[in-house]
């Protein structure tokens, strides 16, 4: 019989990705995935935990849960409700103890057992928080075609989880647990079987994913670079990207990747946190704001069209407004073509946790001002793409009738009038038009470009 199971993820793509797998560790116990709450008969919520805004999500969407959940069982319909991901990872029994209607919480090393767990629910709630000897990925059911081709022509792999870098305001080493890499056989295998399906894109993840270290094919500790060497060999892919990377963890087969494999995105998330050497050493970064720019000088050498993104984290304890100008500083020295800025938001059990806080208002005022530096920035780089022919990647029918859209090899969305058969296809498109986050384009013929590519305009 046919059951219906809706997954809500939240957070980064690697919740993303174990969504994925969970749906299909569970379709062989009969579930279909469905796109809303309203009819289904479980209700996954794939938590993220990193700051206190995204924990709090959970409470409110599972008030609402719950309400569904009486309403079904007034007629006679049981709905389970399971709780995954990080926070499920750093608070399980609270959930249970606060929200009855909560029948299993299930941290991200367990998704194996769900389908043993979901049995135990029917007899009483139940929970898996360890970290089990045994590895998820060797449990975890593989997507069929169908599943594959219905995800899209662009596709994560998990390479890594983890992290043991301990910067002092996250909480990933506690959620995630310590630095594990799959083996490179496992993850090669999985790719061949996406590209197989019709994959194109593959974005490889990991907490610290350039901290990659799994078995080589040779059978001695690989790196990211020769594990991106290696995908590159397989038909059908195309494009690789990789995320989320450690500044420290940029070494030299990395960057060589980036100069040898066009395959390779030029397009980079490098999170940096801070533009203070105060202040990322209080953060425990293990790296300064020179060794951050040489790092993004070395990859600019390798490869000269490459646009970078990062993260940054504003009102970290002890930031003071000469810090905070060293970041804006370094958001224009670099010129990031795109980035995310957050308020610092103490986590319980990490060390920053404990340091004294800045008052909200002053998070507040500089967060505004990273953000409109930000834009104008985001908005340079926007500008710099008219006129210039980009390689995209359609991926699928537009809102428009005729319309197709795809990403450039920065991510934009691109949407053109072309063919629905150029969905899984790569071609030029020259950018006629910009309007805010989208590049506007025509289909280039790619015989007679006339327009200079984003690198002939860089000088690659
Ligand atoms: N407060 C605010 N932002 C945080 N991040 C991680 N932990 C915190 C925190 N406690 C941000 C970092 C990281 C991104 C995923 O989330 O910028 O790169
Ligand atoms: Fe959120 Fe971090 Fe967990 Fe991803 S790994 S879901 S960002 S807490």
């Amino acid at each position: 019989m046919t059951k219906k199971l809706y997954v809500k993820s939240y957070g980064c793509q690697m919740n993303v990705y174990d969504s994925h797998r969970m749906a299909d560790t569970l379709a062989p116990a009969g579930f279909v995935e469905t796109a809303t709450p309203d009819d289904a008969d479980l209700i996954i919520l794939n938590t993220c935990n990193i700051r206190e805004k995204a924990a709090d999500k959970v409470y409110s969407e599972l008030g609402r849960i719950r309400e569904l959940k009486d309403a079904a069982a007034s007629g006679g319909r049981r709905v389970t409700v399971a709780v995954a991901g990080c926070v499920a990872q750093a608070e399980g029994k609270e959930i249970l103890r606060r929200e009855r209607a909560v029948d299993l919480v299930v941290g991200p090393q367990s998704y194996h057992r769900l389908p043993e767990m979901l049995e135990r629910a029917e007899r009483g709630r139940a929970i898996e928080t360890e970290f089990p000897v045994e590895t998820k990925f060797d449990h975890l059911a593989a997507p069929s075609r169908a599943a594959i081709a219905r995800r899209g022509v662009s596709a994560f792999i998990t390479v890594q989880e983890g992290c043991d870098k301990f910067c002092t305001f996250c909480v990933v080493p506690y959620t995630r647990g310590m630095e594990v890499s799959r083996p490179a056989a496992k993850i090669v295998a999985e790719a061949e079987r996406l590209a197989q399906a019709g994959v194109r894109e593959i974005t490889l993840l990991g907490q610290n994913v350039n901290g990659y270290h799994g078995e080589g094919v040779d059978g001695r500790a690989s790196t990211l670079g020769r594990l991106m060497h290696r995908l590159a060999e397989i038909p059908g892919v195309a494009r690789l990207r990789y995320s989320t990377s450690h500044p420290c963890d940029m070494d030299d087969s990395l960057i060589a990747a980036h100069r040898d494999l066009p395959a390779l995105m030029p397009q980079l998330h490098l999170p940096v946190q801070s533009g203070s050497d105060r202040i990322l050493e209080a953060m425990n970064r293990r790296h300064t704001r020179a060794d951050y720019l040489r790092t993004v000088e070395r990859l600019r050498t390798a490869r000269p069209d490459i646009a970078f993104s990062s993260d940054f984290i504003v009102g970290f304890p002890g930031e003071t407004e000469e810090d905070f100008r060293d970041t804006l500083r370094l958001m224009s020295e670099i010129g990031f073509a795109s980035a995310y800025s957050f308020k610092y938001s103490p986590r319980p059990g990490t060390p920053a946790a404990d340091m004294n806080q800045l008052p909200e208002a002053v998070k507040n005022e500089r967060l505004q001002r990273l953000q409109d530096d930000i834009e104008r920035h985001q908005a340079a780089f926007m500008a710099r793409c008219l006129g210039l022919t980009f390689d995209v990647l359609f991926e699928k029918p537009g809102r428009h009738p005729g319309q197709i859209v795809g990403r450039s090899p920065y991510l934009q969305p691109v949407p053109v009038v072309g063919p629905p058969s150029l969905i899984g296809e790569i071609a030029p498109v020259t950018v006629t038009e910009i309007r805010v986050n989208s590049l506007f384009g025509t289909l280039a013929d790619a015989s007679r470009q006339t327009a200079p590519s984003f690198a002939e305009a860089v000088g690659a």
